[in-house]
This record gives C-alpha cells, structure tokens and sequence, in this order.
C-alpha cells in the first residue's frame, strides 16, 4: 500500500504535488498551517476519489510544539513515501529584516527539514518507509541570492545535508528536487524574476515532472535541477 506523505501541501508546489499523489497512492497525508486550504484539498479528493484515504493536520513547523505534533502523526501514519517540499523566507536585505523572520526561515526551510529526516530514517525506514523526497533550489542552493539570503542559506544546508546522506546510505531513496524559478507565492511580486519578466515555471508541471520522476527507479538517491521555463 503506497501512502505519501506531503509536507507543505497546501498551496504552491505541495498543492500540486497532492493532487498527483492522490491520483496514484492509496492514501495520502497533507499537512501545513492553513487548514481552511487543506480542508479543500480534502473535500475535492473526497469527491474525485472516494476510495483514498486523504488525512490532513494542521502544524507549524516553526513553532516547537507544530514540530512535535508533525513528528508524531508521521509516526502514527507510517508512510512509504516522505515529500519534505515547506521552505520560505523574507524578502529584502538580510540587515533590514527581523531576526524573528530569519529563524521562521532556517527553521521551516531546513531544521525542521532535518529533523524529519532523521526521524524518519530512525524510526520510519524500519517500517517500511521506501522514499524521502526534498525540494531545494536549482538557484538558491547553489548561488548568492541577494534579498534571500536566510532562504538561500536554509537551501545551501539542505543540499549539503541531502548529499552527505545519500553518501553515507547509498541503500536508501533518498532524492533532492531542486527547481528553478517558480509561479507561486513564494516568489513576492516585488521579487527580481517578476520584475524582470524572467521565464517561470508553472507549479502544475513542476509538481508532474517531481511526481514521475519521484516513481522513476533510474533515478534512486538522485538529484534533480528542473529549470525547464
Ligand atoms: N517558488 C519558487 O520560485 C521556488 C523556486 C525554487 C524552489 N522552491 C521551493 O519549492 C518548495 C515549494 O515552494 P512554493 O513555491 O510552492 O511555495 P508556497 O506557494 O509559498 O508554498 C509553501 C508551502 O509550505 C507551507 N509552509 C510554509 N510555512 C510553513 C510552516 N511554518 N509550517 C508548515 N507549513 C508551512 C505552506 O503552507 P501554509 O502557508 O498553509 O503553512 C505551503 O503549503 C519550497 O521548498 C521552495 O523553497 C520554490
């Protein structure tokens, strides 16, 4: 029985991302802050798709108490398949903005994402989980992302901790999706790409190409920059 777990599927990329999910798994766990979004999700799939079992909780991964709640009901749901696609940050010169907004950003992009991580290949990986799938950045991974720094930094970690894993466990599924520039709300409309009319991706096909890819045995432990406009 595939159940996938999503977390950060209530809006952007992990909206998308769920809608394929839930066309091909027998069951699927959505969580995020904004229930209201999630609570859609469920009722359109109710409707599309009556035989699936699609769970939703609400939970900040900011906060330490949405962490724990997160934790647990991953462990009570036991998934095959982990999709860790939450990330975000300000938008603006590192100086000018609160500290209180950095740490949200280190936080939800990538401690949080660590520790799922380590949970999961803990106490998860034993029972039966087969996959755990990261989204990175193709570019604020790999380069200075001035008015992003905290993201860009939260994202530099993230890969350097997803390599150094798949290195140290060949054995384990364990993939980083990084696209490129894409048409959310992520990206602010004061944002440079927006600005200067730069190619972006639509999140529906982002979320196809890392649903197929994610399903493609050719590509265990890989890493994926999907910069296609
Ligand atoms: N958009 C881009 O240009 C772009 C480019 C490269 C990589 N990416 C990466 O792609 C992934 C998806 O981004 P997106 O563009 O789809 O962003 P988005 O539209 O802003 O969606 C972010 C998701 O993360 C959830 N989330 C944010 N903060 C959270 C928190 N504190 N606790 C729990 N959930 C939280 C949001 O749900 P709630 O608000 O309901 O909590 C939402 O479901 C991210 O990892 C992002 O870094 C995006």
């Amino acid at each position: 029985m595939d159940k996938v777990a999503i977390l950060g599927a209530s809006r952007g990329l992990g909206a998308e991302l769920s809608v394929r999910a839930v066309t091909y798994a027998d069951s699927v766990h959505l969580m995020a802050r904004k229930v209201d979004l999630l609570s859609s999700l469920q009722q359109s799939f109710g409707e599309e798709f009556p035989d699936k079992q699609v769970l939703i909780q609400s939970a900040d991964f900011s906060k330490e108490a949405g962490r724990d709640f997160a934790l647990n009901a991953l462990r009570e749901y036991a998934p095959t398949k982990i999709f860790y696609v939450a990330g975000g940050g300000p938008y603006g010169l590192f100086k000018d903005k609160d500290w209180k907004d950095h740490k949200w950003s280190f936080e939800v992009s990538f401690v949080f994402a660590a520790q799922v991580l380590h949970m999961a290949l803990q106490e998860l990986e034993p029972r039966g989980l087969k996959q755990f799938v990261f989204v990175g950045s193709a570019i604020a991974e790999n380069r200075p992302d001035p008015s992003a720094a905290s993201y860009a930094a939260s994202k530099h970690a993230l890969a350097g901790l997803v390599k150094s894993v798949q290195a140290e466990l060949p054995y384990f599924d364990l993939r980083l999706f990084s696209p490129g520039y894409m048409d959310t709300d992520l990206l602010p409309m004061n944002a440079w790409p927006r600005q200067m009319g730069e190619p972006l991706i639509d999140p529906v096909v982002a979320a196809e190409e890392l649903w197929s890819w994610s399903m493609d045995e050719r590509y265990r432990g890989d890493h994926y920059r999907f910069t296609t406009a």
